[in-house]
């Protein structure tokens, strides 16, 4: 029997998913052990300009009804932003469906409406592409990482900024020149203010802390700072001192109130001295630098934005979640965590 399915939003990301859907096809029946059936895709407009040919018949404007139809295996949410993708989500969880989705600001704000769901339903809810794109970073602070004691994570998280900062220190470029080079390269998010002032690398550095340190925490936790204020002189000062100024997610163990372990975590520009691994991040690149009592440090880096690159984490998923799906399996839950204070900023 094939797997059926479903791809909610065919954008910059929806559109490579659905394009390495119809090109993998033989390698991704190979490697889940059953055909894998694009069912429907689901966008605003039928008649909008988009990336990729979407086989006749497979496009609506229903989403609710696509996910909602009971013979959907796996729905893939790509539309981002709140709502309907929360709905959308939770009426696929409901009618039996695993989901996969790239989506951190849902996660970042309410990740443990969502576990639940998945619990309840017995199926997967995986989410590698929500942070730094096409880096394995999810899985490895959830599964490899779990006998581990995490300490600290450091993060360049968002492409649009970095493509910005790395702009200003290598071509002495203006902000507003970078920032169109980034929105032409399909990397900054519909509303780029959502790069500039740091409200996706807060999302995303929630999502690390919760994995990384088995807690919860939301985006409103996460003390944030953007690049807007950051000059060319800031960052010709940082030239000069042998440093380079960074957009960083910052996640560490902290003392909490009463001596108990609590995790703060912060977005804000930073500089780094130029022999820090990070420092050797360019143009629209991520990386996350993890540093753990017995592993010791460890970096993970490669693109972070852009519409194939976050299609092939999504796919990754997407095999992971299928395969469970025909051998009735459910991967890690989301359901085990400790509940830790969020140190404030400041008290660190
Ligand atoms: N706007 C985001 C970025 C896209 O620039 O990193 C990937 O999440």
């Amino acid at each position: 029997m094939p797997l059926k399915v479903a791809v909610l939003g065919c954008g910059v990301v929806g559109s490579q998913v659905v394009r390495l859907l119809g090109e993998q096809s033989g390698d991704l029946a190979a490697r889940v052990g059953a055909p894998v059936e694009l069912a429907g895709v689901a966008v605003r407009r039928l008649d909008a300009p988009r990336d990729v040919d979407v086989p006749e018949g497979l496009l609506t404007t229903d989403a609710l009804g696509l996910v909602s139809r009971g013979d959907i295996d796996v729905v893939v949410e790509v539309i981002g932003g709140i709502e309907p993708a929360r709905t959308l989500i939770l009426a696929a969880l409901d009618a039996g469906a695993s989901v996969v989705t790239a989506n951190k600001a849902l996660l970042a704000e309410d990740g443990p409406t969502l576990y639940e769901a998945a619990e309840k339903a017995g199926r997967d809810l995986y989410y590698e592409a929500a942070v730094a794109g096409a880096i394995p970073i999810l899985r490895p602070l959830r599964e490899s990482l779990a006998g581990d004691k995490v300490t600290r994570v450091l993060g360049i998280v968002n492409g649009t900024t970095n493509f910005i900062l790395d702009k200003m220190d290598t071509h002495g470029a203006g902000f507003e020149e970078a920032l169109e080079e980034a929105q032409a390269l399909g990397y900054a998010e519909a509303d780029p203010t959502a790069d500039v002032e740091g409200f996706d690398a807060a999302a995303k550095a929630a999502i690390l802390a919760s994995l990384a340190f088995h807690t919860r925490v939301t985006a409103a936790d996460v003390h944030r700072e953007g690049i807007s204020d950051v000059t060319a002189a800031d960052v010709r000062s940082a030239r000069d001192m042998g440093s380079v100024v960074k957009l960083l997610a910052i996640a560490e163990l902290a003392p909490a109130n009463g001596g108990e372990a609590g995790v703060s975590v912060r977005v804000h520009p930073a500089m780094i001295p130029r022999t820090h691994p990070l420092a050797s991040v360019r143009e629209a690149y991520n990386a996350v630098f993890v540093e753990s009592e017995a592993a010791g440090q460890l970096m993970f880096y490669g693109p972070g934005a852009g519409g194939a690159p976050t299609a092939s984490a999504v796919l990754g998923d997407l095999v992971t979640v299928a395969r469970n799906h025909r051998q009735g399996a459910r991967g890690v839950g989301e359901s085990a965590y400790a509940d830790r204070a969020v140190v404030p900023m400041g008290e660190t």
